[in-house]
């Protein structure tokens, strides 16, 4: 399904949705408004937000709430971005120049900050202190995973478990978060609050394992982002550290040591040893795999458009091209 056909059930949500984040971006800062209107003003798919207000909506909820927990979501995501790409050295994000090529990574640190404690005085906003001990621990795991995956850098014996590890923390866990807040806004049973909470996790598991396939074999243009970019950083993804276990012994050894040197002189090498291997089908099973956990955990729920979309936004992130 398209994702314009996913956001159907929700479109009122999705217009709630940006007038919060227009309302709330706003600073007496001249910069901070330059910057985060620049990295917002450039759109997003916005799966984080359109998946915490179909959750809400599936829970039978029917204020406006979610909208705000949304934003929330969105923001934090935003403030991610802008540390990530001055982390990875990235020069293209949604189609434009990144914010640090722009701006620089000074303004992109501060402004992700910015974002980041917006977002916690918007969570004040709602009231809930559960809300606050989810969003609370979820920042703190994603900053966890970003640094665990600095570790991993330029360490060819990164394991596929070691893997699953970061990207259950950098990407995953905000998924989840949203899901689950999305629960609690909706004032579900615990019952379903788990099971919100575990079809997120499986999502941003099945899309954080595309994103990194899409880094090896995606069209720039619709991606919006540079190919190459984990490999430019010795960031050792399931692709490769399948295809470092699964080739032949001399190139094994030579994928090591590109991985250990990092840069995108062997990009070529590294994308026919990933093709040959078959890392990239073996990455795709595993995502699949990930988004029909993601599917069967919304089985507790009574049906409705909402529900459908929530499954179809599952089937996207696998097969999506951007
Ligand atoms: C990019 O996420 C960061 C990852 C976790 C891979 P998205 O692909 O959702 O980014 P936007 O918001 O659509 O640009
Ligand atoms: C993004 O990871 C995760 C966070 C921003 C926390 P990546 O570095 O793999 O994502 P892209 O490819 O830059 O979007
Ligand atoms: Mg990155
Ligand atoms: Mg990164």
């Amino acid at each position: 399904m398209q994702l314009e056909r996913i956001r159907e059930p929700v479109a009122e949500d999705l217009r709630g949705i940006d007038r919060v984040i227009i309302g709330r971006l706003a600073s007496d800062v001249v910069l901070v408004n330059q910057v985060s209107q620049y990295i917002i003003g450039a759109g997003g798919k916005r799966l984080r937000p359109l998946s915490v207000v179909l959750a809400a909506r599936a829970c039978g909820y029917r204020g406006d709430q979610h909208q705000v927990a949304a934003a929330i979501i969105e923001f934090i995501h935003t403030a991610t971005l802008l540390h990530d790409d001055v982390v990875d050295g990235s020069d293209l994000r949604r189609g434009r120049e990144t914010a640090n090529h722009v701006f620089g990574n000074e303004a992109s640190v501060l402004v992700g900050d910015y974002l980041y404690s917006r977002a916690f005085q918007m969570m004040i906003d709602l009231g809930d202190l559960r809300i606050q001990e989810v969003m609370a621990n979820a920042t703190n795991t994603i900053a966890e995973g970003e640094v665990l995956q600095l570790m991993n850098a330029h360490d060819p014996d990164t394991t596929e478990q070691r893997y699953l590890d970061v990207i259950y923390r950098k990407t995953a866990k905000l998924f989840e978060a949203g899901a689950q807040v999305a629960a609690i806004v909706a004032g579900a049973p615990p019952e379903i609050e788990a099971a919100m909470a575990a079809y997120g996790r499986h999502l941003g598991t099945a899309f954080q394992l595309v994103d990194d396939s899409l880094d090896y074999s995606a069209d720039k243009a619709e991606l919006g982002k540079n190919i190459g970019d984990d490999l430019a950083e010795g960031k050792p993804t399931l692709p490769l550290i399948y295809a470092m276990a699964n080739s032949a012994p001399e190139d094994t050894a030579r994928l090591r040591q590109i991985v250990h040197d990092g840069g995108l002189d062997e990009l070529d090498t590294v994308t026919r040893a990933i093709e040959s291997s078959g890392g990239l089908q073996y990455t795709a099973r595993l995502a699949r795999r990930e988004a029909d956990l993601a599917i069967d955990a919304l089985g507790r729920l009574p049906e409705s458009a909402y529900l459908g979309s929530l499954r179809a936004l599952a089937d996207f992130a696998v097969g999506r091209s951007y």
